[in-house]
């Protein structure tokens, strides 16, 4: 039987780093590190996140402004919001939540942030600086999973990892994390072919696809470590992206859905706000 990865115990931990950081630092430079996000529409998981988002912000000490925008917002309204917020300087981080409506382009928007106030990391500059090994703002939820990987003190240098799903927000920049820590990444998606055997072989999966239970028992090597960024909402109850009853029979470790990679990812938008807000200051 696995060991749970207790994403929410780990998260509290980094919170509380981060909120005696935050103490010094709003010591040192006169005004609290800020956060502004903004979300366009009425996506009620979008509402959710935020609003966790929003808590978690002030529970450690931040300056935190959210931006309700109406849906039928245009994309140059919401530029111009940015635009704002990139000359504030009581904002050292800016978070879009996505999706946005139809009606706007999410790259133009991710351009249209600056790079030092990008805390989701998605800004081609910043996931440029990934891919390339400099120093920059890595999206949150890559950024808690290589911190859920090391709370297991599991050796990631050699191991084959397998990410299955592609998106910016996920599975390109944990595969780029990964590779930075010497694993040995194949990323896996809709088109790839012989999805169960490839799993097998994986000593390490992250799974972000958005699907219900589409990872399933028999798919894990016996002592892999499991990963499942899904949160699959089905008739009010949150389901992963693995079937995790079948999956802990097999994995060393596991984390589950709710309590596992979601917690971090809030921690990690705090600990990159610290991080911009740090840079900054720092001129
Ligand atoms: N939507 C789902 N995950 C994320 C995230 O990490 N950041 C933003 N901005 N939107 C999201």
């Amino acid at each position: 039987m696995a060991q749970i990865i207790d994403g929410r115990a780990l998260a509290a931990k980094f919170r509380g780093e981060i909120a005696a950081k935050v103490q010094s630092f709003t010591r040192r430079a006169g005004f609290p590190p800020g956060l502004a996000v903004v979300l366009v529409g009425e996506d009620p998981a979008s509402q959710i996140y935020v609003r966790s988002k929003e808590k978690a912000c002030r529970e450690v000490g931040f300056y935190s402004k959210v931006h309700c925008l109406p849906q039928e917002t245009t994309q140059s309204e919401l530029l111009e919001l940015v635009e704002s917020l990139n000359t504030d300087p009581r904002i050292h981080g800016i978070l879009v939540q996505l999706p946005v409506p139809d009606q706007i382009d999410s790259k133009a928007v991710i351009n249209s942030i600056d790079p030092a106030k990008d805390v989701d990391g998605f800004h081609p500059v910043n996931m440029g600086r990934l891919v390339t090994g400099q120093p920059g703002l890595v999206p949150c939820t890559p950024r808690g999973i290589m911190e859920l990987l090391k709370s297991t003190g599991i050796e990631i240098a050699g191991k084959n990892a397998l990410v299955i799903g592609r998106s910016n927000i996920v599975g390109k920049p944990v595969a780029a994390l990964l590779l930075a820590a010497n694993a040995t990444v194949t990323v896996a998606h809709s088109k790839t072919v012989g999805l169960p055997a490839l799993a097998r072989s994986a000593d390490i999966l992250v799974v972000a696809v958005g699907r219900k239970e589409l990872v399933k028992g028999d798919w894990i090597k016996p002592g892999a470590v499991v990963i499942d960024v899904g949160m699959n909402r089905v008739e009010g109850k949150l389901y992963g992206d693995v079937a995790f009853q079948e999956a802990a029979q097999k994995a060393a470790f596991i984390t589950p859905v709710p309590g596992g990679v979601g917690p971090m990812t809030i921690a990690m938008l705090l600990a990159n706000t610290l991080d911009a807000a740090e840079a900054i200051i720092r001129g």
